[in-house]
């Protein structure tokens, strides 16, 4: 039964390997990214939903700026995956994000995403330049202490 108990030892060890928790990756929480795009995610329900704020620091349009809500989903391993959907409220587009989360060598989490904006088109014939890709990476929002 050697052969079976060293399994387990490398199997404990895996999982004690540094800067990797299981508490780490859940969404919940304030978030900033490489843009100064900011968003607060609110808690994980029991099936890995959530919804929140999003508030963007660029926009395609001349309006004027304002958080609007988010809503995704998230599975639950370690460093998982991601979704969710941004329905900008003071414009007619959508956002779609999807990524992963990982902990970096110093133990911080990071999230890497894509995203498809959708902007509204006036016509069909103006569809096929109606939708932007892009990423952003995003770390936890250090609290302002007052
Ligand atoms: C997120 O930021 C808000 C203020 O913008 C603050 O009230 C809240 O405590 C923060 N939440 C976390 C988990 O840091
Ligand atoms: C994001 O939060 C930071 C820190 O609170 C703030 O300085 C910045 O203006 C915010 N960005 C936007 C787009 O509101
Ligand atoms: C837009 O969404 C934000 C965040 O969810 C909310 O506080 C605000 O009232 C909404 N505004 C409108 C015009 O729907």
């Amino acid at each position: 039964m050697v052969p079976t108990t060293s399994l387990l030892l490398l199997l404990g060890l895996a999982l004690l390997a540094p800067g990797l928790s299981a508490d780490q990756c859940d969404l919940t929480g304030n978030w900033t990214n490489d843009l100064g795009s900011n968003m607060t995610i609110g808690k994980l329900s029991s099936n890995g939903e959530f919804a929140g704020t999003y508030i963007t620091a660029v926009t395609t349009t001349k309006k004027e700026i304002k958080a609007s809500p988010m809503v995704g989903t998230q599975h639950s391993n370690t460093q998982p995956t991601f979704g969710f959907t941004v329905n900008w409220n003071f414009t007619d587009s959508t956002t779609v994000f999807t990524g992963q989360c990982f902990v970096d060598e110093h133990g911080k989490e990071i999230l890497k995403t894509m995203w498809l904006l959708r902007s509204h088109a006036d016509s069909i014939d103006d569809n096929w330049k109606a939708t932007r890709v892009g990423i952003n990476t995003f770390t936890r929002r250090a609290e302002v202490m007052e």
